[in-house]
């Protein structure tokens, strides 16, 4: 196995941080690797705010419900959709912008902020550093775009805490790979058996950490997929321009 793939198939996030600041060097390089990430018809519609003073990470911690990580890690960086920088140059070429109106825009935008944010996590890594990626961010969108003076036709879509490892966490799990890998045609018949026995897995994991309050996977989801668990997410993209109306 090569290194890339030692780095990937070993992720873990990582919720304790020491003080060390991140080197300059290290996170030009992190950034720079994701600069060059593929962008659907190379749009480049995602643009990163890097956070490092620590009142401005405390007060992101807070509006992302309390999670101390934020506060601990040396650096943020979230990843916003950037439907602004691409209208400049959608006037220039004397047109009128609306695919940030449409479902295709929020969800192309999302993707390319998901290939952004997988690149700066297998960068991150590779410099022996860790991760905890932050969809918290979205809870209070509009805290975000304040605190991080977002225009129009952009979106806080997630974060990512990168710092040095203080308590390293243990490899987490994850359902059989059939549940993932489908070949020539989806197969959902091993699915239930899959649950069943990941439930078991995940609570044995739980218990191995000594974490009393570990639920099923099964219950997990429950409690949050029964809501919108962020329901600022649509009224604030819609104030910020994003309908996602047609
Ligand atoms: C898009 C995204 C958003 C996430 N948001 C949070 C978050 O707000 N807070 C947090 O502690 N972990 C967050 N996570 C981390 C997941 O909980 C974690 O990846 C998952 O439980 C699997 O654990 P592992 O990364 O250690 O393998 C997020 C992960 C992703 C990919």
């Amino acid at each position: 196995m090569n290194e890339t793939l030692r780095i990937q198939q070993s992720h873990r996030s990582i919720r304790s941080y020491k003080n060390d600041p991140v080197s300059d060097a290290m996170l030009d390089q992190i950034i720079a690797a994701a600069h060059q990430a593929p962008t659907s018809m190379n749009a480049q519609e995602i643009s990163l705010i890097v956070v490092r003073d620590a009142e401005r990470r405390a007060r992101i911690a807070e509006l992302a419900g309390g999670q101390a990580w934020i506060a601990q890690a040396p650096v943020f960086i979230a990843i916003a959709i950037d439907f602004h920088k691409t209208g400049l140059g959608v006037r220039k070429a004397g047109q009128a912008q609306i695919i940030h109106e449409s479902m295709e825009g929020f969800g192309v935008a999302a993707v390319d902020a998901g290939i952004v944010l997988g690149t700066l996590i297998t960068a991150t890594e590779s410099l022996g550093l860790g991760i905890v990626p932050i969809g918290g961010i979205r809870r209070d969108p509009q805290g975000m775009i304040n605190l991080l003076q977002l225009p129009p036709l952009t979106f806080p879509l997630v974060g990512l805490c990168i710092g040095h490892i203080k308590d390293n966490a243990p490899l987490k799990p994850r359902m059989d790979i059939q549940t993932f890998r489908h070949d020539e045609h989806y197969d959902a018949s091993g699915y239930t058996t899959a649950i069943d026995a990941y439930d078991v897995e995940i609570m044995d994991y739980w218990q191995k950490l000594g974490r009393s309050d570990g639920v099923t996977w099964s219950s997990n989801l429950g409690s949050f997929y029964r809501q919108v668990y962020f329901p600022q997410v649509k009224p604030v993209a819609a104030m910020q321009g994003l309908l996602n109306d047609k």
